[in-house]
């Protein structure tokens, strides 16, 4: 069994998935997960629109878009899970919900299933597909699936570089420009524009 540590450090954003549906008990222990996670107040504003249906997760992949990121592989996963947030009964219902939403990804990873949370989505129109009231906000789309093929850890910061003893301004800077570009926004979207080519099934991600 992976210690906690293991499944934090093994979690990984799944971009290709197997067509493999997922069986509906994993996906109620994921969201058993969800309900778990803390809230202000213990106010659980938390609401989570579960699509399997073809068409409608086709019609999430085309809306799936912010800016120039398209985030296409949301048509292609055979589960996407809206977390939706109840902003009138409380106004943390956004941090509750990506709490609920970390424990969604690392749910899933302990069973063997890979998930990416999708923040750049049409969220108006994504409530009109699938009929969430206007009332209430879209924190997240979670995609969850089979692994199709294994992705590699994406470069992080160093903890000495990130953990400030006492008072900020204690951390070590960064020593290199390189060092930043190992991890910064180019060397991620690289990586996402290979992972949507769902036909090269590379392990060099
Ligand atoms: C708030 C947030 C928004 C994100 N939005 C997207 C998205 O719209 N599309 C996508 O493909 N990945 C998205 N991701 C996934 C990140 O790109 C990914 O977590 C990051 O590159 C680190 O990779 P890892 O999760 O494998 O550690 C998002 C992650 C977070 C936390």
């Amino acid at each position: 069994m992976q210690s906690f540590a293991e499944l934090a450090a093994r979690r990984r954003t799944v971009r290709r998935y197997r067509p493999d549906p997922v069986p509906r008990e994993d996906i109620e222990a994921i969201l058993e997960a969800a309900r778990w996670a803390p809230s202000g107040m213990n106010m659980q504003p938390w609401e989570f629109v579960v699509v399997t249906d073809e068409q409608t997760r086709r019609e999430l992949g085309e809306l799936a878009r912010y800016y120039v990121i398209h985030s296409q592989h949301v048509g292609r996963a055979p589960v996407v899970i809206a977390v939706c947030g109840r902003k009138r009964r409380s106004p943390f219902a956004r941090d509750d919900c990506i709490f609920a939403g970390a424990n969604i990804l690392l749910a899933a990873a302990d069973r063997g299933l890979g998930t990416c949370w999708i923040g750049g989505f049409k969220e108006e129109k994504v409530k009109e597909l699938l009929r969430v009231p206007r009332s209430m906000t879209i924190v997240g789309l979670v995609t969850l699936g089979y692994e199709d093929s294994e992705t590699k850890p994406p470069p992080r910061r160093e903890l000495s570089e990130m953990v400030h003893w006492e008072a900020y301004g204690s951390a070590e800077r960064p020593r290199r420009l390189s060092d930043l570009r190992r991890w910064g926004p180019q060397t991620v979207l690289r990586k996402f524009l290979r992972e949507q080519k769902p036909e090269k099934r590379d392990g060099a991600s």
